[in-house]
Order: C-alpha cells, then sequence, then structure tokens
C-alpha cells in the first residue's frame, strides 16, 4: 500500500476524462481499507469509474478499490448464495454465473463498471433491475472503518436509485455484494422487444442463459459505444415521468412519442426520444458530442473535459425543456 502524488485518472474512468488525483492509493483488500480509513478523513472513493464524470482534479487522497474475490456461501437444489468482492469486473462476474449455469442477471450483460457499484445505482437493463438478485450488501463506514452490513430491504432500491446515492452517499465504502442466483428453472426475461428480435433473428426458440446474455450482447454492442473505444458513461441521463395531463398535450403534437405507464396518472419517456427531438443526436462539439445511435449516451471523442461534456448535458436540458417541458435529470454523478 502505497501513496502516488499527481496520477491522471483518464484511464480509471470510463467517460476517459484526463482529471488528475493529487494523491492516490489502491487497495486490495478491507483490512488495508481500514487501515487507511482510520488515519484518512476524507478520502474519494473511485470502482470501475464508469458512473462519473470528472469535472476537476481531486484534492482529496482518491482510494481506488480493488478488492476482488468471489465466494459461493451456500446453495441448494434451486439457488446459489454467492458473495462477491467490490472490484469484481461487473461483466465478468456476469460472464462467470452464465458459464456455471447460474441465472438472474444475464439481461445485464456488458454494463461497465464494477460489482461494487453495481448497488449504488440498481443497475438496470432490458428488463431487469440488479435489486432482484442482491440479498445483502456489506461495506466500511468511511468515518470510522467499522464493518456495516445491510439487507435488500434496508438498501431502499429504486429505479436507478438507492440509500447509497441519497442518505448514505459518500458515507459508506461498498465492500462486496451478496446475491441470490438460480440453479435450475431459471426465471429468464425476454419479454424487451429487443431481445425478442434478436433471439427470433438468431432461430432461438428455447433461449439459454448463454443465449439470452449473446443477445444482449449484440444489442448493447449495435447501440451503445464501447468506452475502451468512445469515452462514455452510458445513460447520462434518466429517463424522465411526467404527468398523464402533460403526456396527452405532448402527444397532441408528437403522436409517436414511445412511452412507458409507470402508475395511473405518471408516464415515463425515454430521454433518448427527447434528445433525439431537440436534435442532438450524433452531433460533435469539440471533442464532446452525443452518441450516433442512442441519443442518451454523451461521448468524448478522446479530449474533452469534464466541463465540455457538463456544458452540453446543460445545452441539451435547455432545449428539451423548451421544446417539451421536461426537466432531465442527470444519471451520472458529477464530481
Ligand atoms: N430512442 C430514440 N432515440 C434514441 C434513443 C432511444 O428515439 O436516440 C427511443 C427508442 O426508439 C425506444 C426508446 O427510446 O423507443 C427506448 O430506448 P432504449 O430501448 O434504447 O432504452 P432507454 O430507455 O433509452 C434504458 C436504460 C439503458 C438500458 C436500456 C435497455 C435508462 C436511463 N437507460 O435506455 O441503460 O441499457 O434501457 O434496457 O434507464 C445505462 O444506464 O447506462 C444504460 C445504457
Amino acid at each position: 500500500m502505497k501513496i502516488q502524488q499527481n496520477i491522471s485518472l483518464k484511464e480509471y474512468n470510463t467517460f476517459g476524462i484526463a482529471a488528475n488525483a493529487k494523491r492516490f492509493i489502491s487497495v486490495s483488500s478491507v483490512y488495508e481499507l481500514q487501515q487507511l480509513l482510520k488515519t484518512e478523513k476524507e478520502v474519494f472513493l473511485l470502482s470501475g469509474g464508469s458512473n462519473m464524470l470528472l469535472t476537476k482534479d481531486i484534492d482529496m487522497l482518491v482510494v481506488h478499490l480493488n478488492i476482488t474475490g468471489v465466494s459461493i456461501d451456500t446453495e441448494d437444489d434451486k439457488h446459489v448464495y454467492l458473495t462477491v468482492n467490490a472490484g469484481e469486473d461487473w461483466h465478468e462476474f456476469v460472464l462467470w454465473c452464465i458459464a456455471n449455469d447460474y441465472g438472474g442477471i444475464e439481461n445485464l450483460s456488458l454494463i461497465p463498471g464494477n460489482v461494487g457499484t453495481c448497488p449504488i445505482q440498481n443497475i438496470g437493463a432490458y428488463g431487469v433491475e440488479v435489486k432482484d438478485t442482491i440479498t445483502k450488501v456489506e461495506g466500511l463506514e468511511v468515518a470510522t472503518g467499522k464493518l456495516v452490513s445491510f439487507s435488500n430491504e434496508d438498501c431502499k432500491f429504486g429505479y436507478r436509485n438507492s440509500i447509497f446515492k441519497n442518505t448514505h452517499k459518500g458515507k459508506i465504502v461498498l465492500t462486496s455484494v451478496g446475491f441470490k442466483l438460480t440453479k435450475k428453472d431459471h426465471q429468464l426475461n425476454t419479454s424487451y422487444g429487443a431481445i425478442k428480435t434478436e433471439l427470433a433473428s438468431r432461430k432461438v426458440i428455447k433461449p439459454t442463459l448463454k443465449d439470452v446474455s449473446d443477445a444482449v450482447i449484440a444489442i448493447r454492442k449495435s447501440k451503445l459505444p464501447d468506452p475502451k473505444e468512445i469515452g462514455n458513461s452510458g445513460s447520462f441521463f434518466k429517463n424522465p415521468v411526467i404527468s398523464k395531463k402533460q403526456f396527452l398535450e405532448i402527444q397532441k403534437v408528437h403522436a409517436n412519442m414511445p412511452n412507458y405507464i409507470v402508475s395511473e396518472n405518471e408516464i415515463k419517456i425515454p430521454a433518448g426520444w427527447l434528445v433525439e427531438q431537440s436534435g442532438f443526436k450524433g452531433k460533435r462539439f469539440g471533442d464532446a458530442g452525443v452518441h450516433e445511435k442512442q441519443a442518451l449516451v454523451l461521448v468524448n471523442f478522446g479530449n474533452a473535459s469534464g466541463q465540455d461534456i457538463l456544458e452540453l448535458a446543460k445545452k441539451i436540458q435547455i432545449t428539451v425543456f423548451s421544446k417539451f417541458q421536461i426537466s432531465l435529470e442527470i444519471e451520472v454523478n458529477i464530481v
């Protein structure tokens, strides 16, 4: 364990933003992290760096969480219970589960980031949210270094949300996540239109976990930029929820606006559609831009700063608001 000085964080965030850490340390065990928290009171936690936009250099000590390892706690006929350390790469973990025929997270294939951050924003894709497989989340209290454990209920999961984004933001370092996955009678979720189409085009009739995962990987690759090639953080905005009254007003002008019913009086509108209708899809402003195939994803073509991306996001928010009177909320953590 050694603190390094003036380290560029470009390789540590999927947006590829070249902000600097004044001091940087990588920890590979809970014990190391506990020791560190005894002496350092203000730390900046960095895991997979897949859901953040760095808009400035970091003065605090940047702690890179590199605690890895997967263990099987217990299993019965139908289920396996796993504890996965925070530093494991999410997609590698999904592939490992599929290779072992453990079901439940196959729809979440190819999502960038580490296991330790999946509960924070309750990652979700193609009709599945990670909260449905999480049994517990463990971590350390930043202030005391004390071990803490949260049940699924304690986490208060919601759409792209949990207590780790709200009341507990910055207060807990997540060190491991517990999962309950199926060993047989897998509950495949293939209702999402794009998955159905992809499986049909592959002539798959009775899909396996791997078939679903392969379909999701193909869909994501066709729509979403690979952060290794073009910097990005996935969906930059949340899909907004509007009132039914407002929805009906907008629909008079935009009859084909995609929408999902949330409740009797609430309708969710895809932010990607709003951004596209506002003329931003595929637009580039210097090295900051909007992805050409999915307008919900802002991209860094190489040397954009966090401020460049944020300015573009603000421009989009203003345009969408003036056209639709809908406020787009940023999903990515702005640092
Ligand atoms: N749409 C457009 N233009 C676009 C993009 C989308 O008109 O440029 C329309 C599509 O035609 C479709 C609708 O918007 O009717 C929904 O698009 P899509 O299926 O791509 O899903 P999304 O709502 O835009 C969400 C998640 C993604 C996740 C997909 C698939 C959020 C904020 N985003 O996107 O998550 O992969 O569903 O389930 O909920 C992420 O969080 O990083 C992420 C990529």
